[in-house]
């Protein structure tokens, strides 16, 4: 679910990747003038010493996932760009002519949830294995080499699941420099049983002799547990060790080179259409605005909703970036009042949410009828919201559950959706946002919840209550960002609670509001911890805002961590 989404349609966690991040992005980065996703080199016959003065547009050298339904196929496909290799998925029954006609350089067939003696199971084109290129066939993809190049599968009702230690009896070009004994991680239902001609054992598992194999002839390789996924150990180096040594690819697919295939293929999609987007402020919208207006220029339209929810010169920032700095068409609509008014008197969380969430939808679907006829709805929807909801190019992975649209929003308005950033994890689109610019405090922000300082103000919403979190909150977040803890915790907010305290400010009794401190250290929002500060910072902040923000009197720090707690108060 994007960012845009998943503010207003909350959803708890997914916030994605298995860990890894994304390698440096050094080698050879040439601009193509975004016309044709690949490098400019020289033609062949240039290289060859023929000279040839005209420079050739040559797709990068390319590795050919074949889907067969796995929940990870986006994961080997992320594992390929950390070796700055470009991969492309295929359907899996994408014909051998097309992978040639493609010049791929190697093909990684996938796992899948199918039994390959399934009715239903996904099987190649045989011709895929007289193509001349490495294979390396993963889980579900090493029975269907056992399958199709006459080995014996066992078809087995149980699935071997979870860890295993995988010991290496040669190790060959696929596990060159690897320790003997390496923890991996399993999931599959059938067995090779039988190798097929031409193939050796490499390495075995507690529960399989076959548990890897090879033919170095014909450069087959299969592995029966998963080498993609961070429970395998030195799984990465496997898929390294098959792309650079055993397909002979060179390392040139970069961030750059994603931001141009990207450019290209929104080009290509809109067409002279108009973009419609919806702006949060947050990662995800903000890159995808960043990636679509450097594609489309003037038919990007954004649009900001004020919903009185916002942090102190939130949308001054927004303003000051998208429309002056990057020149984007932003229509900021100002439904402050619209939100107050309707949040009168809720006090229960859900009720809050709600509200927000209805009113910001339907002001949402309003101001597109003000800003002109669009063909499409851009969104910033990454890989971990997509593995939720849909299978990829019409692949059979097995769906988990279906998202909706902002409120139905595409369908009900014909709008088609321009979704660039669908394939990768959070850590590669902050790589994407910085290469397009976008500063620090964007890409790196904490995440903020769609439903803003409406669940963190305790109680009744009121523009008073409203006020006085703000300037607590913008004195914190100017502590966190001077000491640089800000970029060291996953979330630091204040929360203002609805009840007075007696104090004394000079020679006065004062009857205040409490603020708490809400500061966590966390991976994944699943579960956090509160976060140990060193208590002079702690003092700071408290002492400012206690002396600069009125209305305040005490400044207590919440030491709960999640769960029982969660991070938000409401
Ligand atoms: P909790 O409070 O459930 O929050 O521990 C986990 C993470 O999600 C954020 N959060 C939200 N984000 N809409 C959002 O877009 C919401 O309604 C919402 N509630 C919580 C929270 O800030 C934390 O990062």
């Amino acid at each position: 679910m994007s960012d845009f989404l998943r503010r207003h349609a909350w959803v708890s966690g997914g916030r994605g990747g298995l860990g890894a991040e994304i390698r440096g992005h050094q080698s050879g980065e040439l601009g193509v003038g975004g016309r044709i996703p690949g490098r400019i080199a020289l033609a062949p016959a240039l290289r060859s010493g023929l000279l040839f003065p005209f420079p050739t547009l040559l797709m990068p050298q390319t590795i050919a996932v074949l889907d067969f339904g796995s929940q990870l196929t986006q994961v080997i496909a992320r594992r390929i760009r950390e070796c700055q290799v470009y991969s492309k998925i295929y359907h899996y029954s994408t014909p051998a002519s097309t992978l040639r006609a493609d010049n791929v350089a190697g093909i990684i067939l996938s796992g899948g949830p199918q039994s390959v003696y399934s009715k239903k199971a996904p099987h190649p084109d045989p011709a895929i294995f007289e193509l001349g290129v490495p294979v390396l066939g993963i889980c579900y993809g090493v029975q269907l080499m056992g399958h199709f190049l006459g080995g014996e599968v066992e078809h087995s009702k149980a699935r071997e699941y979870g860890h295993g230690v995988l010991t290496i009896q040669k190790p060959g070009r696929l596990f060159a420099d690897l320790p003997k004994k390496l923890r991996v991680w399993n999931s599959h239902g059938d067995k090779l049983t039988q190798l097929p001609p031409g193939f050796r054992a490499i390495g075995t598992t507690e529960n399989s002799p076959y548990a890897a194999i090879e033919d170095a002839k014909r450069s087959f390789y299969g592995i029966q547990f998963h080498p993609e996924v961070f429970h395998t150990e030195r799984g990465a180096d496997m898929i390294r060790n098959f792309l650079l040594g055993i397909c002979g690819v060179k390392q040139e697919w970069t961030t750059r080179d994603f931001i141009e295939h990207a450019v290209e293929k929104i080009r290509a999609q809109v067409g002279q259409g108009r973009v419609l987007l919806g702006l949060s402020g947050g990662v995800d919208s903000s890159v995808a605005a960043a990636l679509l207006h450097k594609a489309i220029g003037k038919q990007l339209t954004c649009v900001f909703v004020d919903n009185g929810l916002l942090r102190k010169g939130e949308r001054e920032t927004v303003e000051k970036l998208y429309g002056d700095h990057f020149q984007i068409d932003l229509r900021v609509v100002d439904a402050s009042k619209l939100f107050l008014r309707r949040l009168k008197g809720v006090v229960e969380p859900e009720a809050k949410r709600k509200i927000i969430g209805r009113t910001f939808v339907e002001v949402f679907e309003k101001s597109l009828k003000s800003t002109g006829r669009a063909e499409f709805l851009g969104q910033g929807t990454l890989y971990p919201d997509v593995i939720e909801s849909v299978s990829i190019g019409g692949n059979p992975a097995a769906l988990i559950k279906t998202h909706h649209n902002v409120g139905g929003l595409p369908e009900r308005m014909k709008l088609k959706l321009v979704e660039p950033l669908r394939e990768l994890f959070k850590d590669e689109v902050r790589r994407v946002g910085e290469a397009l610019g976008l500063p620090r405090e964007v890409v790196w922000r904490q995440p903020f919840p769609g439903p803003g300082l409406g669940v963190r103000v305790m109680g009744a919403i009121t523009a008073k209550n409203l006020e006085i979190l703000r300037n607590a909150d913008i004195i914190l977040q100017d502590e966190m960002m001077k000491s640089g803890y800000y970029y060291k915790v996953w979330q630091s907010f204040c929360v203002f609670l609805p009840v007075q305290t007696v104090g004394v400010f000079g020679d006065e009794r004062t009857y205040d509001y409490v603020i708490a401190l809400r500061i966590v250290e966390s991976t994944d929002a699943m579960t956090a911890d509160w976060a140990k500060l060193p208590h002079e910072l702690i003092q700071t902040i408290s002492s400012r805002i206690t002396n600069e923000v009125r209305g305040v009197g005490r400044v207590v720090y919440d030491v709960s961590s999640k769960p029982p707690a969660t991070i938000e108060w409401e």
